[in-house]
């Protein structure tokens, strides 16, 4: 018998996470069924949209249902099989689980995820991970960055941003990053070559922007929604582009949000705005990762992991990502790496 502990979704959050809207849970798990892998997670990832499948806001899935364990995703080692997909010891990419020590899923879901000399497993939640698949696809379809274009990021030191950054740094643009401290500014310009960064906490952000994009935005991939929005809405060049990829500011909201002020532009400036979801690229994952990774081995993408320790800790570490203390990706170690 696998004793297991999972996070289950007892009530929906209003505005944010509180304590009591998951719950803890301790079970035994049932014999292992024919053609599934029983998954030790090592690694959850934590991401802006679970707090979007807790809601049941009409979103682009089924929200989690209440008294269900709480979606998630991670890397996680086989530790039981009756697939013959997936080993005992593969170590895999979970594809959606749950928030749990152990997820029983079927083999031919799990992605065996290669050992790559001088590449840390956690490469695998961030840059070869559905953020930064989601950066390649969004920023490579919809972004189309030319050299010498002014591409401005949201969210800029965050798992996707840091990515869109410096693929876009490789095609030769102008990046410009907004993030919310001035160590994540330092960050982005010392370790990941962004040509500027604005501390959108401190002072004047279009007066920043106007400093920083004097000849205006090409590309503005859009991770954060909200004021910061706005002001790069009003700075957007003609033809612009503008991956939309996240709304992070409205996830808590309570009331309805109001859409951008200066609306108007996106036509004055016939900018192509389109929103997308990772999920509608998993057919073109192979061409993502081969990208990702020839980067990677090659020196030109940094990535950061923010690693806090504990399952039990998932739920509050959730809110990281609201509060902006992540640098990077964000995952929770639920158990150790194989030795
Ligand atoms: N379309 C897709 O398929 C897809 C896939 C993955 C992620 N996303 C979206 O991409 C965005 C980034 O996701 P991620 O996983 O890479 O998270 P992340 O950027 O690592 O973390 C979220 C960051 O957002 C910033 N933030 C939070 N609340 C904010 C607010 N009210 N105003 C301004 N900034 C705020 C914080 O950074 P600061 O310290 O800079 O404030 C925080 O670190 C999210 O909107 C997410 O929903 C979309």
């Amino acid at each position: 018998m696998t004793t297991n502990r999972s996070w289950i979704l007892r009530k929906r959050p209003e505005g944010d996470l509180a304590t009591g809207d998951l719950e803890l849970v301790t079970s035994e798990m049932p014999a292992l069924a024919d053609g599934h892998a029983r998954v030790r997670t090592i690694y959850l990832s934590l991401d802006p949209t679970n707090r979007i499948w807790m809601s049941d806001a009409d979103g682009y899935m089924p929200p989690v249902g209440i008294d269900e364990a709480m979606r998630g995703s991670g890397i996680g080692v086989v530790e039981e099989s009756k697939s013959e997909a997936v080993p005992v010891g593969t170590i895999v990419n979970t594809g959606l689980s749950t928030w749990s020590e152990y997820n029983d899923l079927p083999g031919e879901q799990l992605n065996a995820l290669p050992s790559i000399p001088g590449l840390s497993l956690t490469a695998f939640t961030g840059p070869l991970g559905m953020t930064g698949m989601t950066a390649y696809f969004g920023l490579m379809d919809i972004g189309q960055p030319k050299a010498g274009e002014t591409l401005l990021v949201s969210a800029a030191a965050g798992a996707v941003g840091s990515m869109v950054g410096q693929i876009g740094k490789i095609h030769g643009c102008r990046v410009i990053g907004i993030a919310g401290s001035d160590e994540k500014c330092r960050w982005l310009t010392e370790e990941a070559g962004f040509d500027g960064a604005i501390n959108y906490r401190s002072g004047d952000l279009g007066a920043a922007l106007d400093l920083h994009c004097p000849d205006g935005i090409d590309i503005n991939f859009e991770n954060v929604g909200g004021e910061i929005m706005d002001e790069v809405i009003s700075r957007l060049n003609d033809f612009s582009r503008m991956p939309l990829c996240g709304l992070i500011s409205s996830y808590n909201a309570t009331e309805p949000v109001p859409g951008p002020y200066n609306f108007a532009n996106l036509l004055m400036r016939r900018t192509l705005l389109k929103g997308f979801i990772i999920l509608d690229y998993l057919d073109r994952m192979p061409e993502g990762m081969q990208a990702m990774a020839g980067w990677l081995m090659e020196g030109k993408l940094k990535f950061e992991t923010d690693i806090v320790q504990g399952l039990e800790h998932a739920p509050a570490s959730l809110e990281r990502l609201f509060t902006g203390k992540n640098l990077g990706k964000l995952v929770v170690q639920v158990s150790e790496e194989p030795g």
